[in-house]
């Protein structure tokens, strides 16, 4: 049975999923260790609120477990020295150079993490990837760990995890699926029942899904491609829609009433962002790429064709609407995280937004429930599209969404947070300069209401 365990990497991923183990397994130790000095002192703050991920419901887990069987640390090869199954949680992004730039996996982190198990592990262990990753990584990872020359043998198992920010806890408490691909082999059996055991403490059997390691580590990249195809696929027809008079909001409602489309994943916006979404796609198309699969290639990269083409069709239709200049003027920013009850960005749809208002000289107020300005500078400055100077007088940001929208030309809604269904629109109204616009590029204010204030008001996909 296992009793110990390790995960590399004390992210978005590492964090929460380990918080859950350590709370449903009391009689597992749980060790997240990370290199990120800042990252693990937050983990360990006193004050449970301070952890680095603004998840609903994960202080809490996080309180009840930490310092009884869930700890964080700097110490890695400790860690791995101690446990019996290591997960691999590392972040896997998309390479900024050489071979594969800009599309294929850069699989750094994960070859450190291998060779570091490898000249740490003194007994057997398993390894589970946990991370995102290319189909047939397991072989590279298998290859690294049986050259160790310390002759300990190793079980890798895949281990993908689907949790959605903002809601990680709930889906961690209650997975569709978990899903564990393993070796064929019957130490590759014993290896993934290991885990099975694991997750059994709290998901249902019929909810844990096995199969071989391939299948596992492809199913992934899979389930985000097809997530991310529903949200393009929606977010043309709002074009369409815009075109025609149709209202995307009921045709979303109308198709997903059909059982085989369903109603979910089909809320037209401004773009889909996050860390994952495009990476895996654009990994996805370089893996078919690899393999001379042109047109499977092309097909999924019209999924991120699609989500570019959105994110600068809002940008273009501010400007438009604004009477073809926005230079010098205010635009406010509601949200700046990629979506709701997360305050992660990377990849937020606002970035590339602002970026465009930037190169047209517009002056961008920001505010955000959960994200602050050295980010969202850090943000823009990532681009290198300007000089940080040019960013930081471009771009300010309000510590409410009143003062934001005070004396602005007009309003951007680029995340769906609930709070900006409750404001007093009319108080915004009227500190705003007139007319008033407001670009919802999340379909979430009412429309009717704003616009009997007087606001010009344009949701994405009806007129
Ligand atoms: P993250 O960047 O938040 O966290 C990764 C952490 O790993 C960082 O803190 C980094 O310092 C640490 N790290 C990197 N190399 C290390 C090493 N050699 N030793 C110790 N620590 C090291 O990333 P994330 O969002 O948690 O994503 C991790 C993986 O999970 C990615 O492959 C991602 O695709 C996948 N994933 C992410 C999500 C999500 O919602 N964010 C969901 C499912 C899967
Ligand atoms: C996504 C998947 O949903 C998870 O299953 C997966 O584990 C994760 O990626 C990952 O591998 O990282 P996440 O990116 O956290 O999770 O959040 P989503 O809820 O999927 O939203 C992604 C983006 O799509 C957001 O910008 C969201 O606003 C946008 N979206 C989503 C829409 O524009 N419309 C929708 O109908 C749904």
């Amino acid at each position: 049975m296992i009793t110990n365990i390790c995960c590399i990497g004390a992210g978005y991923v590492g964090g929460p999923t380990m918080a859950i183990i350590a709370q449903k397994c009391p009689h597992i130790k749980v060790t997240v260790v990370d290199l990120n000095e800042k990252r693990i002192a937050a983990w360990n703050d006193a004050d449970v609120n301070n952890i680095p991920i603004y998840e609903p419901g994960l202080s809490d887990v996080v309180a009840e477990a930490r310092g009884r069987n869930l700890f964080f640390s700097t110490e890695v090869d400790k860690a791995i020295d101690e446990a019996q199954m290591i997960f691999i949680s590392v972040n896997t992004p998309t390479k900024t150079y050489g071979v594969g730039k800009g599309m294929a996996a850069d699989l750094k982190y994960i070859e450190l993490c291998a060779r570091q198990i490898a000249r740490v592990a003194k007994n057997d262990k398993i390894v589970v990837e946990k991370s995102t990753l290319p189909v047939r990584t397991a072989s590279a990872i298998k290859d690294i760990l049986d050259n160790t020359g310390n002759g300990v043998q190793f079980q890798i198992l895949s281990n993908p995890e689907f949790l959605a920010e903002g809601t990680a806890v709930e889906d961690l408490f209650a997975p569709d699926r978990v899903l564990i691909g393993g070796d064929t082999t019957s130490e590759g059996q014993n290896a993934i029942q290991k885990l099975v055991d694991v997750y059994a403490n709290w998901v249902p059997k019929g909810k844990i899904l096995t199969t071989n390691v391939w299948s596992s580590e492809l199913s992934k990249l899979t389930a985000n491609a097809f997530l991310a195809q529903r949200v393009s696929s929606i977010n043309a027809l709002s074009e369409l829609c815009e075109k025609t008079g149709a209202d995307v909001n009921e045709v979303a409602k109308a198709i997903g009433l059909d059982s085989r489309i369903g109603p979910k994943f089909l809320k037209a916006s401004v773009g889909f962002g996050g860390s994952c979404f495009q990476k895996d796609i654009l990994n996805l198309v370089y893996i078919a790429k690899s393999y001379g699969l042109n047109e499977v290639a092309d097909y999924w990269e019209q999924v991120i064709i699609m989500n570019d083409h959105q994110k600068r069709r809002f940008a273009n239709n501010i400007i438009k609407t604004l009477y073809n200049t926005v230079s010098g003027k205010k635009i406010a920013f509601l949200g700046w995280a990629f979506k709701k009850d997360t305050n992660d960005t990377r990849e937020s749809a606002a970035i590339y937004v602002a970026d465009d208002l930037l190169s047209e000289q517009a002056t961008v107020v920001v505010y955000d429930p959960k994200v602050g300005e050295e980010q969202i500078q850090f943000d823009l400055n990532y681009l290198e599209s300007r000089s940080e100077i040019e960013n930081a007088k471009g771009v300010q940001v309000a510590i409410n969404a009143y003062d934001a929208c005070n004396n602005a030309h007009a309003i951007a809604v680029l995340t769906e947070w609930d709070e900006f269904k409750t404001y007093d629109w009319q108080k915004i109204y009227d500190n705003m300069l007139k007319p008033a616009f407001v670009f919802d590029g999340r379909n979430i204010l009412n429309k009717e209401e704003l616009e009997k204030i007087g606001f010009i008001y344009q949701g994405i996909g009806s007129r």
